[in-house]
């Protein structure tokens, strides 16, 4: 048997964790080729939770689980870990300002970054989708010097995979016949999903759906999913959020299909004028283990506008952090 691959959860006894362990367990997250060791990392009142999350885990008999352990310290929870979903997050809770949210948030993923940075193995990869994700990734990564910066990403794959539904449900499509579909900026409300060079089965999308709509609907629709979500189902989105951290990481590893592209906030390189350091959705393939930000696309003057609208609020939550001391 090849040797296990050590994957992280934070977060491990919440829901979204309960949706994703299952499946990391089957080998969807590496692999069917790949064994896992999970490691659950929470925090001392939800370790109990997490025990019996590891005994259901265990009564699955996944031929693919290699271990489990339970921590409730970042430090022996990330040691030797080669993939880190970090999930568990402070929530906002009412009456929090947002510098209150962000200081709750700088104390979980400030120390999770320093024990990134002091045990993870040498190939480590984090996604964050612990909420506000783009700047949680960005402290979590500040925190980590020794690990090179693109290693750091946070989740818009459920923004991405939102948006594909929606597009494919509006044109009658399949899901399948969808491609270069973007997700720009902040895993906020301000983010942006760009049809401009979207095809459906091999035509342009905007030969198909109309400037109002995507301003009307589609945008919105997208942008305010999660709330929706909340509404109906009394509880936040969970099995499409872990759905999509499979995807993300899966893509990552694995590489993205040939020629198609996918949305993942990573750290910029500047390109598209976002600035350099900020993690920021973009088009992505993977390749080689790498994200690539899919380059030379034309911007018009409307996505101009929505990008540079979503960038500044990720501009804004830095500073914030930056003034907090958190970074
Ligand atoms: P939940 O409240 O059910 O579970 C969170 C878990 O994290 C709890 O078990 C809690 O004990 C644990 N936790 C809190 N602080 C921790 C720490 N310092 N270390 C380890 N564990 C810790 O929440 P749920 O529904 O599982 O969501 C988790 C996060 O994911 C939230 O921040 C949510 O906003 C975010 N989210 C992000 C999405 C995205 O697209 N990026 C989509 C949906 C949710």
């Amino acid at each position: 048997m090849t040797t296990p691959v050590n994957v992280t959860v934070t977060g491990a006894a919440g829901q979204i964790g309960y949706a994703l362990l299952f499946r990391i367990a089957s080998g969807q997250l590496l692999g069917a080729d790949t064994p896992v060791k999970l490691r659950l990392l929470e925090i001392p009142q939800g370790v109990k939770a997490a025990e019996g999350t590891a005994m259901e885990l265990e009564d699955c008999a996944f031929p693919l689980l290699a271990g489990i352990d339970i921590f409730d310290d970042p430090k022996a929870g990330f040691e030797g870990a080669n993939v880190a979903l970090l999930v568990g997050a402070r929530p906002r809770t009412k009456g929090m300002e947002r510098g209150d949210l962000l200081e709750a948030n700088g104390g979980i993923f400030g120390p999770q970054g320093e024990a990134i940075n002091a045990g993870a193995a040498d190939d480590i990869r984090v996604l964050v989708v612990g909420n506000p994700a783009n700047t949680n990734a960005l402290i979590a990564q500040q925190h980590a010097p020794d690990v090179p910066a693109e290693r750091f990403t946070a989740m818009t794959r459920l923004d991405h995979n939102r948006a594909l539904s929606q597009l494919a449900a509006k044109t009658g499509a399949a899901v399948s016949d969808i491609a270069d579909l973007t997700i720009w900026g902040n895993h906020s409300a301000t983010q942006y999903p760009d049809v401009f060079h979207a095809t459906v089965a091999g035509k342009a999308a905007t030969e198909l759906v109309d400037q109002s709509w995507l301003e009307s609907d589609f945008i919105p629709t997208v942008a305010k999913r999660g709330a929706a979500i909340i509404e109906a189902r009394g509880a936040s989105s969970a099995a499409s959020a872990a759905n999509a951290a499979i995807d993300h990481v899966h893509d990552w590893v694995n590489g993205t299909a040939d020629g198609s592209w996918t949305s993942a906030a990573i750290v910029s390189d500047g390109s598209y004028g976002v600035p350099e350091g900020l993690i920021s959705s973009f088009p992505v393939r993977a390749k080689d283990g790498k994200w690539e930000i899919v380059q030379g696309l034309e911007v018009n003057d409307f996505s101009r506008a929505k990008i540079d609208a979503s960038v500044a609020e990720l501009v804004e939550e830095r500073d914030a952090v930056k003034g907090l001391g958190l970074i």
